[in-house]
């Protein structure tokens, strides 16, 4: 497992799964339809979890393969804090709006940030 993305990879495996059988069920339903109108819709809804699904497998393959930013929002301001790609826990980084300097952490093998008062 890819360091630091254990819940976020979770989660999206679990998204994936659900696309996966919403595709396959919508799919079925158009082909048992009778109605074309009823027909393009649910081939219109397998289309769509089919493109959620690819979308999903993506972003996992870049977090497993190391091709994916670690970005947080700033705690203070909200603003963008990117750690960049494989990143280390203990990396320190400002946010570039209010300037506030944040490290990252490790918790539980999920990335997070903690403040640094200066
Ligand atoms: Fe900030």
């Amino acid at each position: 497992m890819r360091e630091g993305f254990k819940s976020v990879l979770e989660f999206l495996e679990a998204d994936l799964e659900i696309e996966e059988e919403q595709e396959h069920l919508y799919n079925q339903l158009a082909a048992v339809s009778k109605d074309v109108k009823v027909k393009e819709t649910f081939q219109h809804l397998a289309r769509a979890a089919k493109g959620h699904k690819d979308a999903l497998g993506r972003i996992i393959r870049d977090i497993e393969s190391d091709n994916h930013d670690v970005s947080f929002y700033c705690l203070m301001c909200g603003w963008e804090i990117d750690f960049g790609k494989m990143p280390s826990v203990g990396n320190e980084e400002r946010c570039s709006l209010c300037c506030q300097k944040f490290a990252l952490v490790d918790v539980d093998n999920d990335y997070a940030i903690k403040y640094l008062p200066q």
